[in-house]
């Protein structure tokens, strides 16, 4: 990826507007990486006209240093750091200190971090009584949203958005609770006690063995496993201002306080378009069922007639392959191997669709490639997660990401509450009509 030229001197974009002939100037500002933006924030005020960009595919909402995503390369850095490289070296609790902090922990700023973490992985007990609370067929996305959310009920001494201290102690709780959070909402669902958390294991062991234990048995954790979570973890910390990075960003601008705006990422995040597409990966590979089927669904995701659509495939941003499923994808190969489920029918089901699908006219020109969702509902089943955890997984991961992206929106000093404008398209005045002259 080439480093930027310096940009020229007449650094602006000139509007001119048709209608009257006024002209405005708007200057460009410089990105380190990817495209610079055009300034419009006068743009109301000399031209009196609004930007239109539904769904925001050309728009920059904020200023941002913690990651950067080059679709047409297939490129994903944190803080400058390769997502390949960081999921062969690195691990997921590494990669949350470093997307907070902005650079790598020495081992003393590790060893402080990974206390503070340790510090703060039981909930209160009282939140037990919140679980007895939902039916057991409860889906464990529903119960994320209200748990996370009633945190603020519980821990007032880290709500005040303007205490930098309290802005810490609250992102160390979200991101040492989310795993016994989301333990406590599958085991609620099987039935199951709760396991509390084990601190002298690592952050994924701690979370196999609180998913996965039982009184009756003895728990080792298996290292393929946890190694395996530690990739999967790090490949969905954060990516930009996707769907539920930005509504973590628009409820924090308001001033609402970190769990509050943790739990509105996790209702954005459930979406089937978004952080539901694994779960519902796995619904469509059961649902093509046999490789003889695949045409037939491939067509289908081209009609458009038809709502379905092919899920884990296609990205706003990637529109090559996304370098998340390529890491994935061959760890999928290692974790079922292990697992002594290399034949896995569903892996080859995916394999083969995939195969399709890449050598289609509409996929190769609509650059709908494999996304990180496509292979990680695979492994996490080979695992032993229920199709129903696997976006909870994604939410516990993501948290690492939503809580540097919180962070970083409260301390910029220009952040001001986000408040979209709209085209209006509706009636013009009119006048009420009672009721017997409609
Ligand atoms: C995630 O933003 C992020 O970074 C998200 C994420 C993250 O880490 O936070 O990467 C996580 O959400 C990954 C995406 C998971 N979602 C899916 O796999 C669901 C299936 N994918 C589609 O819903 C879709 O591709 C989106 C939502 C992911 C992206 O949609 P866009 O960018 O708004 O693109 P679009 O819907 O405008 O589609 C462009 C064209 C359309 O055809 P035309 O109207 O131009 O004729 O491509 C078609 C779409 O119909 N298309 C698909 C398709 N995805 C897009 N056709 C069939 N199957 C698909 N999967």
């Amino acid at each position: 990826m080439a480093e930027k030229e310096q940009a020229s001197d007449n650094n602006t974009v000139t509007i001119i507007d048709n209608r009257n002939g006024t002209q405005v100037d708007f200057p460009i500002l410089d990105s380190t990486l990817g495209p610079d933006v055009i300034d419009v924030q006068t743009l109301y005020r000399t031209l009196g006209y609004f930007t239109y960009d539904p769904g925001f595919t050309s728009t920059a909402s904020c200023d941002s240093e913690i990651t950067f995503i080059d679709g047409a390369n297939g490129v994903l850095l944190h803080r400058g750091y390769s997502i390949e490289e960081l999921t062969e070296n690195s691990n997921f609790l590494e990669v949350a200190y470093l997307l907070i902090n902005g650079e790598l922990p020495t081992a003393e700023e590790w060893e402080t971090f990974r206390k503070d973490i340790a510090l703060h992985t039981m909930v209160d007990e009282q939140l037990i009584r919140f679980y007895n609370g939902f039916r057991r067929d409860a889906h464990p996305m529903a119960i994320m949203v209200g748990v996370v959310g009633a945190l603020s009920a519980f821990y007032h001494d880290s709500l005040d958005i303007n205490d930098a201290e309290q802005r810490r102690v609250a992102s160390m709780r979200l991101i040492a609770k989310m795993p016994t959070i989301a333990a406590m909402a599958y085991k609620y669902t099987k039935g199951q006690p709760f396991v509390y958390p084990t601190n002298s294991l690592s952050y994924t062991e701690n979370f196999l063995k609180m998913m996965f234990a039982v009184p009756a048995d003895e728990y080792v954790p298996n290292p393929v496993l946890s190694q395996a979570l530690e990739k999967i973890f790090i490949l969905h910390a954060d990516h930009e201002q996707n769907a539920s990075t930005s509504t973590v960003r628009l409820a924090g601008s308001s001033q609402a306080n970190p769990f509050a705006c943790i739990a509105a990422g996790i209702a954005s995040l459930w979406g089937p378009a978004h952080g539901g597409a694994n779960e519902a990966v796995l619904k469509m590979l059961h649902e093509i069922g046999d490789k003889s089927n695949i045409q037939k669904y491939i067509a289908r995701a081209k009609d458009k007639s038809d709502p379905f659509r092919l899920m884990g495939f296609g990205h706003r941003v990637y529109k090559n392959y996304d370098p998340r499923a390529k890491v994935l994808k061959a760890s999928a190969h290692a974790v079922l191997n292990e697992l002594g489920c290399a034949n896995e029918p569903l892996f080859e089901l995916a394999l083969e669709l995939e195969r399709i699908a890449l050598e289609d006219e509409y996929f190769i020109e609509k650059k709908l490639f494999p996304n990180v969702d496509f292979y990680s509902g695979i492994i996490l089943r080979a695992m032993g997660f229920p199709t129903s955890m696997f976006t909870v997984l994604f939410a516990l991961a993501r948290t690492a990401g939503w809580v540097a992206q919180w962070n970083e929106m409260i301390a910029d000093p220009i952040h001001k509450i986000g408040r979209p404008r709209q085209r209006y398209t509706g009636s013009s005045p009119r006048n009420y009509i009672p009721m017997d002259k409609r």
